[in-house]
């Protein structure tokens, strides 16, 4: 039977793995700029980051902790019940979060947290079906009311299809030959469990590469099970929307495609004018929106990737909203 978070956290005798917030002391100074300001935590999961700002905020002000996952969602709640009307909770994907804001008739927030990925609640949960070092079925959805799983992905995706997403978004470079052994595998059986697709994949990786080349075919299957470059892309428009002037987005990424999606989504709100240089005068109209504070990204120090091997991957890109009227 499926076990919630929300049930592990019930039970001392059995605590629920922890999830340490990756560069916990680097959101707090960027992300703060006014201790009464209204803050939303776009990927709250455990709340570790949550907590840490909730400290830190004075007299009104607010955060609003939104997650896709409802496990984790609950599994907050109960962690930051004590901040009482400090703090909102909202099951919202944050390429939602724009809708989700008007309805609150907000429109003016201090600061924007994206802490992408999976948290370790979701990875170490095996019935979630992220980690092929843990056997379980083949789901891999952050929002559990989502109709595709991974096994949609695995068992019936065409093999271009698939060879397409091994090749985008696991950057691996047997990506045909990885999606022909599935298919070949799935036309005798049905792929049903992490460990069946571990092992269909397996003897075809490279051998030296092994660990990492699994992790690369489950993170891309994960990416497109999530859609989760194109809700990133549209999370970071909905952010800059509702940021006040002086604002700032923080976002957290943990593997290459998702950082230079952030990077080149910073670089053109903080572009301005698109015009062809030679033109002698601006014609497109283009404003700077945002001006990026990390001209390069912020990583862990070496002490924070001992404590906490999950933050070796780690990057943080911080911007800050321009004085530019909605
Ligand atoms: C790395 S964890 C965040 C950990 C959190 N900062 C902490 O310190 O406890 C990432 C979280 O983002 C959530 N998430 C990922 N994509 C999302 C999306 N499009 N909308 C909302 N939440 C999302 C996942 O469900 C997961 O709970």
């Amino acid at each position: 039977m499926r076990r919630s978070l929300r049930s592990y956290s019930d039970q001392k005798s059995d605590p629920a793995p922890v999830h340490v917030p990756v560069l916990l002391k680097q959101v707090i100074k960027y992300l703060l700029t006014d201790p009464g300001g209204l803050y939303v935590d776009a990927t709250a999961d455990g709340g570790g980051h949550s907590q840490a700002v909730l400290l830190e905020l004075k007299q009104k002000g607010k955060l609003i902790c939104c997650d896709r996952d409802v496990d984790a969602l609950e599994y907050c709640k109960n962690r930051l019940k004590g901040f009482k009307e400090k703090v909102d909770f909202a099951k919202v994907n944050f390429k939602n979060l724009g809708s989700h804001l008007e309805s609150q008739k907000i429109n003016d927030v201090s600061g924007f947290l994206f802490d992408l990925g999976m948290s370790t609640l979701q990875l170490e949960d095996p019935e979630r079906g992220f980690s092929y070092l843990k056997d379980g079925s083949l789901d891999m959805r952050m929002d559990l009311s989502q109709k595709k799983k991974a096994y949609d992905v695995v068992n019936f995706y065409p093999l271009e299809k698939l060879a397409e997403i091994f090749r985008e978004y696991g950057e691996l470079k047997r990506a045909k030959l990885l999606a022909r052994i599935i298919v070949e595998s799935r036309n005798k059986a049905k792929i049903n469990t992490t460990r069946d697709l571990k092992e269909v994949l397996q003897p075809k990786l490279d051998p030296r590469n092994k660990s990492k080349a699994l992790s690369k075919c489950f993170q891309a299957i994960r990416i497109e099970v999530n859609d989760e470059l194109d809700e990133l892309k549209e999370g970071i428009n909905q952010a800059m929307e509702f940021l006040r002037p002086g604002g700032r987005l923080c976002v957290i990424s943990y593997h290459s495609l998702e950082d230079r999606l952030v990077k080149s989504t910073f670089n053109f709100y903080s572009k301005g004018c698109i015009c062809p240089p030679d033109f002698p005068q601006c014609v497109c109209g283009g404003k700077k929106v945002l001006k990026v504070l990390t001209k390069k990204p912020l990583v862990p120090d070496k002490e924070e990737k001992k404590e906490n091997p999950r933050s070796r991957s780690a990057k943080l890109r911080v911007c800050e909203k321009l004085n530019f009227s909605k």
